[in-house]
């Protein structure tokens, strides 16, 4: 709470988008729900809305480049990250690039490095600029400090509806929603000294030195089950294949290349653990023989010897304990029946399963649509949900059915 009023504070940051004119509604609902709104606009921002439209719906003027270097007593970048939560409005790539590289040459990215309490990003893009692997990869290096999304929406976006496709920011009333889940207190702290293994990623089998097989897990979900589960109070080892998301802080991490070295890496960090969960999308098939030198292109058809890989579930389920184990499974029909049968073969408590044909959704997504499956065959389907959101609940349904602790 701030000192002066009983209101918590709210930093809001627009960005330079067209969406930038919708956020006078933002602060008039954020000042609505009872926050203390300070504002800061980006000079591209400007070029969107004015400097008057903004400071009549906040509480006091608007922070600008041209105003930073005014003589006060207390820094513009300062004074403004005092707050219990900041939002970017109509986040643009640049912004997403200064913060996620740490840039402070404009007041909006110094804010944002000073600020303590946690960020929400709502980004306004052209879906082409939004895909592009640059801002991706900055929206992954800000995932993992802990900042939040929410958005970009698909639909119409822009002034006269011209762009189409995903791009367009999320509503006033939803972001407003989002800031004042920031601001309620924070998560449980039930998995406190809860020892956790989190496997994520592809594995890959390589045949000779230069080619693999592998599949396009991005890592994501087993990411956010760790994260999750540090923020619960968790000792976390995260157990990844090859994935470009950087070391989340505050867990361990193990990066290993094929089935065989996950194995290896999984079993003993569960040597001492009460969780474990399989979120690794381990090839199930690894070369029979690795070749040591590149095999050179031949006239026709190659034959490829595999051989299975370990099922590491399985083998942690045959020596379960007290343990609690978690799987995820991929299927494309008879889901539940299949994902059913999977949970008994390999004594899991439960199993997520996911649809890898569902757009925005598993391999890559943000989001991701999961059903339970329990292996006496009950089921519940979860809707579509935030890896985040998603890896929650996995923890409180595994909390569960952890054993009682003393
Ligand atoms: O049998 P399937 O590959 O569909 O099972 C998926 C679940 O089993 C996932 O939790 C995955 O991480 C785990 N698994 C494993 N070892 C394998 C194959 C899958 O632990 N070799």
């Amino acid at each position: 709470m701030n000192a002066l009023s009983a209101k918590p504070a709210v930093l809001v940051i627009v960005g330079g988008s067209m969406a930038a004119v919708k956020a006078p509604s933002v602060l008039r609902r954020l000042r609505e729900r009872g926050a203390d709104v300070r504002v800061i606009a980006t000079r591209a921002a400007l070029q969107f809305i004015t400097e008057l439209s903004l400071s009549t719906a906040a509480d006091g003027p608007v922070g600008t480049d041209d105003h930073w270097f005014e003589a006060r007593p207390d820094a513009l970048h300062l004074t403004h990250a005092r707050v219990e939560a900041a939002v970017v409005v109509g986040a643009s790539a640049e912004l997403l690039a200064g913060a996620a590289h740490g840039h402070a040459g404009e007041l909006a990215l110094a804010t944002l490095l000073s600020v303590r309490a946690p960020v929400l990003w709502v980004p306004a893009m052209n879906e082409a600029m939004w895909t592009n692997p640059a801002v991706q990869a900055n929206v992954s290096t800000l995932r993992g400090w802990g900042h939040r999304f929410l958005g970009p929406e698909e639909g119409a976006f822009g002034t006269r509806g011209e762009g189409q496709g995903v791009g367009r920011m999320s509503e006033p009333d939803a972001i407003a929603d989002a800031v004042t889940a920031l601001l309620s207190p924070a998560p449980p702290r039930d998995l406190e000294g809860v020892r956790v293994v989190v496997s994520a990623g592809p594995t890959r089998e390589y045949l000779d030195p230069v080619r693999f097989i592998s599949n396009p897990s991005s890592g994501k979900m087993g990411f956010a089950v760790a994260q999750a589960a540090r923020d619960r109070g968790a000792d976390v080892t995260l157990v990844t294949g090859p994935v470009t998301l950087p070391d989340p802080p505050g867990l361990r991490v193990v990066r290993i290349g094929s089935a065989l070295e996950l194995r290896d890496a999984v079993l003993s960090a569960a040597l001492g653990a009460d969780l474990v969960v399989m979120t690794a999308a381990v090839a199930d098939y690894r070369a029979s023989q690795q070749n040591g030198e590149k095999q050179a292109k031949v006239a026709g058809d190659v034959t490829v010897h595999l051989t299975p890989n370990p099922d590491i579930l399985a083998e942690l389920g045959r020596e379960k304990g007290r343990r609690v184990l978690v799987g995820f499974a991929m299927e494309t029909h008879a889901g539940v029946e299949r994902a059913a049968l999977k949970a008994q073969r390999k004594n899991a408590d439960f199993i997520l399963l996911n649809y890898p044909t569902r757009e925005g959704t598993a391999f890559g997504g943000e989001d991701n649509q999961v059903t339970l499956v329990r292996p006496d065959g009950s089921f519940e389907d979860w809707p579509r949900l935030s890896k985040r959101e998603v890896a929650e609940r996995l923890l409180s349904e595994a909390a569960r059915r952890l054993p009682v602790r003393t």
